[in-house]
């Protein structure tokens, strides 16, 4: 028997990243507050994004998830929402399309706002201060001030992802996500883009497929599927206690759930088995995420898996690999077969970003365009190898123009990164290095689709 679990229990286990607060009574009246405050999500949508989970791991769809690396105070445009949102669906559709089977959509957004870090000290010059967490803890700015957590951002943090999840509610519901108007603004996409020409049969096929369907008169007029799509928010379960403060039991099920967004995942930093961050993700009953980065080995990985998913639910779980393009194939196949081995339903999820990192000689933090996108096939070859399904994305990205990784159709090179290196925090993919990445994932998973043998999925089953 599992010990007893409570939203509080994980403050009795250790814990690493955590913010040094200089006044707890500051913090425990505003965790007070945020724990009267109404839910942003609802237990009934984060069971239904399990139940589309469960589907992925059962090889019938594909994850997409993305966003920022960081939220920002600063940035909380409408503008910037509505970019990320529509780059985002462009993915969905291509990906829909080419894997023949649905996508499920969640955005790192609405409450992507603390960030573990390696140090807990940032140094410039003679002078030390504590490091930038995100902006749900202290500001990035490099003064005494600014570096001191602030409680208070919590309830900032908090009003942000509401007004955030209500722009994408209506966006996702009410007319921006129509089926046509998304694949319009990728044939300008495929016009524009100098390598664009490489998609052009892809869009045509989308293009007829639409009008097919429109001369058998289904349309977005008549069809609510065309016109609407279902959307779903995540962020890493970092700052536990604004976590706990939002974690509420739902009635229908008689169970806990975090309502601070509908996935929540763990990182790599704060996976430890027996510390606080397990602890509280055990207990809560939204999909969980967790980042599988090298130094996880297999045992330490069915642990875990039996830790936060003891009852073998599909959906529930979310394995999100990080290993770096050189680092998957002597990584990746032992975790797939342990995992398959042990009989366990979960889905394999591709971060190709925070593994191939590295220093331009501007001395700027990048992340070469080819490298990501020589992960995102090496983890398609593992699978397709041990037969089992490669079932998603997980990438940091913008629906901005800026310069922040290398590479891409447009050759972004490391002496421009410097134009508009905009990020708070990890380089991200600009909107035409998204759709590139998009376009490059379809054809991959058409070709698995064409030349899989029948029923191999179930070879591993
Ligand atoms: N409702 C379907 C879905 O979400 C089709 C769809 C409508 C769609 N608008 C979309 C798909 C925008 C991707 C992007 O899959
Ligand atoms: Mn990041």
């Amino acid at each position: 028997m599992a010990a007893p679990w409570s939203p509080e229990s994980w403050r009795s286990k250790p814990i690493v990243q955590v913010p040094d607060y200089p006044e707890p009574a500051a913090l425990a009246d505003v965790e007070q507050k945020l724990a009267t405050f109404p839910p942003l999500v609802f237990a009934g949508e984060a069971r239904e994004l399990r139940r589309s989970l469960a589907e992925v791991a059962d090889g019938r769809g594909f994850l997409l998830q993305g966003g920022d690396c960081a939220e920002s105070f600063l940035e909380h445009g409408a503008d910037n929402i509505r970019d990320f949102f529509r780059v985002f669906l462009q993915m969905a559709v291509v990906l829909t399309y080419a894997g023949g089977s649905p996508v499920v959509k969640v955005g790192r957004i609405a409450g992507q706002f603390a960030k573990p870090r390696s140090s807990s000290i940032e140094k410039q010059g003679d002078v030390e201060l504590p490091s930038y967490r995100g902006d749900i803890v202290n500001g990035s700015e490099f003064t005494p001030e600014a570096r001191i957590p602030d409680p208070h951002r919590q309830l900032q943090a908090y009003r942000q992802s509401a007004a955030t999840l209500n722009l994408i509610r209506a966006f996702a519901s009410g007319g921006y996500a129509d089926l046509e108007r998304v694949h319009q603004w990728n044939l300008g996409f495929v016009k524009d883009s100098p390598q664009g020409h490489r998609y052009q049969e892809l869009a045509d096929r989308i293009s007829e497929t639409l009008r097919f369907m429109r001369a058998c008169g289904i349309t977005s007029e008549n069809t609510p599927q065309l016109r609407a799509t279902r959307f779903y928010t995540s962020h890493e379960a970092l700052l536990l206690g604004y976590e706990q403060a939002l974690t509420r039991l739902d009635s229908t099920s008689g169970d806990y759930y975090a309502t601070s967004g509908h996935m929540l995942w763990i990182g790599d930093r704060t996976r430890q088995p027996d510390h606080a961050h397990i602890e509280f993700a055990r207990g809560v009953k939204n999909p969980i995420g967790l980042k599988c980065g090298p130094s996880i080995d297999a045992d330490g990985l069915l642990r875990l898996i039996d830790a936060l998913d003891p009852k073998n639910e599909a959906g529930r779980l979310t394995l999100i690999c990080r290993f770096g393009a050189d680092k998957v194939g002597s990584h990746l196949p032992k975790l797939v077969r342990a995992v398959a081995r042990a009989g366990r339903k979960v889905v394999w999820s591709c971060d190709p970003m925070h593994g191939n990192t590295i220093s331009a000689v501007t001395g700027y933090k990048t992340r070469p365009f080819d490298r990501i996108l020589k992960e995102v096939e090496a983890f398609f070859d593992v699978h397709r190898a041990e037969g089992t399904h490669a079932g998603g994305i997980h990438v940091e990205m913008t629906g901005q123009n800026v310069t922040e990784c290398t590479g891409g159709a447009t050759a972004i090179s490391e002496t421009q990164l410097s134009d508009r290196y905009h990020t708070h925090c990890d380089p991200r993919l600009n909107a035409d290095q998204s759709l590139e990445l998009a376009f490059l994932v379809a054809e991959r998973l058409k070709r698995d689709r064409v030349d899989a043998p029948p029923m191999a999925a179930s070879a591993s089953a």
